[in-house]
């Protein structure tokens, strides 16, 4: 089985304290949330129409996609902390029947948000009852067995769901499309990154020197959750081995430590950069062939390796799979 990475930009499941952390360090407002300014541009549009046409209008159902870490959780909080509404927190794959759904979505109230995490995890039945909610917000249902069935169609209050995937290509298209407003998370700019590991610092009361903010910020993945979590990292080891401030020598001994490289690169990147590299070359190589060369499932190397592996241009993906680019050539002779 895969490594415990340092670098993985999902929660470890089984993390107390870094969920613990995620919540203080969570984003309430627009104002707090640093960068994707289009997104927020757009849902602040979407939600001032709604709050001008005043009682009984809700928000449009809101897709966020893009890879773990980005801040698509987060965002959800946002938009239902901005529209003054009570937020519901679920997941595709806690909702086991269809009756668990529609036993959340009768207890909501009108103007609601529902958080639907990893949506395109639904079961099918499940996902079936989704389709006249998010459309007419009816709820049907089925009540007794066999001959003596019949069903019904029960009133629902208006509320909002956001849905958040890491791939919309995992999703049925009838359910992708009753979104209104479908948005990709994109990769942080270096500065945006600088700016939330600044505000970590200052929420935690951990002073950062400019250059050791500048050095971690570009060790990130461009990614929030890896860029909170290895300031954490080297917050400890500023603890333990210095006088608690995060310097660039500190920053810098840490980064070693957890062997992430210039780039946000760890071993198992590496590593699976040069094995691709030693048995295929120029080759290109199928997803399911990294996987068995590695021993990770191949979805968590489309969702997670992967993603920032092609935002840096070190991989590519053609028809016939993936290949090492010149850059990821060039970067794994280096390292
Ligand atoms: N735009 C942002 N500004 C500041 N911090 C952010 C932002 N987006 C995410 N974060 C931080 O990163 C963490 C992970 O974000 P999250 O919303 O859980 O990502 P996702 O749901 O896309 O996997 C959050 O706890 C938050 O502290
Ligand atoms: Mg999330």
């Amino acid at each position: 089985m895969a490594i415990e990475r340092m670098v993985e930009p999902n929660l470890a499941p089984d993390d107390k304290e870094e969920e613990q952390v995620e919540k203080t360090l969570r984003p309430i407002s627009f104002d707090e949330y640093i960068g994707q300014e289009h997104l927020k541009n757009n849902l602040k549009l979407a939600i001032d129409a709604v709050k001008k046409r005043g009682k009984g209008a809700v928000l449009d159902h809101v897709l966020l996609y893009g890879p773990p870490g980005l801040g698509k959780t987060t965002m959800a909080g946002v938009i239902a902390h901005e529209l003054g509404s009570s937020l519901r927190v679920t997941s595709g794959p806690a909702i086991e029947r269809a009756g668990d759904l529609a036993s959340i979505l009768t207890n909501l109230k009108e103007g609601d948000v529902l958080f639907i995490d990893e949506i395109h995890r639904l079961r099918r039945s499940v996902e079936e009852i989704l389709y006249s909610a998010m459309e007419d917000y009816k709820l049907d249902i089925v009540i007794g067995k066999g001959p003596a069935a019949r069903s019904m169609r029960l009133d629902l209050p208006k509320i909002t769901i956001i849905g958040a995937t890491t791939r919309t290509g995992a999703l049925a298209g009838p359910l992708r499309d009753r979104f209104g407003i479908v948005h990709r998370l994109e990769y942080y700019k270096e500065p945006e990154i600088e700016q939330i590991i600044s505000r970590t610092s200052r929420i935690l009361g951990t002073e950062i020197k400019p250059e050791a903010l500048e050095l971690l910020a570009s060790r990130s993945r461009l990614t929030p959750r890896i860029a909170n979590r290895i300031f954490r990292r080297v917050r400890d080891y500023a603890d333990v081995n210095g006088d608690g401030i995060v310097d660039k020598v500190v920053a810098e001994k840490a980064l070693d430590l957890m062997e992430i490289d210039y780039l946000g690169l760890d071993p198992a990147d590496r590593n699976m950069l040069s094995l691709m590299w030693e048995n295929y070359g120029e080759k290109p190589v199928g997803l399911t062939t990294i996987a068995a060369l590695t021993g990770d499932e191949a979805s968590t190397i489309e969702d997670f390796y992967e993603p920032y592996l092609l935002q840096m241009g070190l991989l590519a993906r053609t028809p016939k799979g993936r290949v090492i680019t010149e850059k990821g050539r060039k970067h794994l002779q280096k390292t």
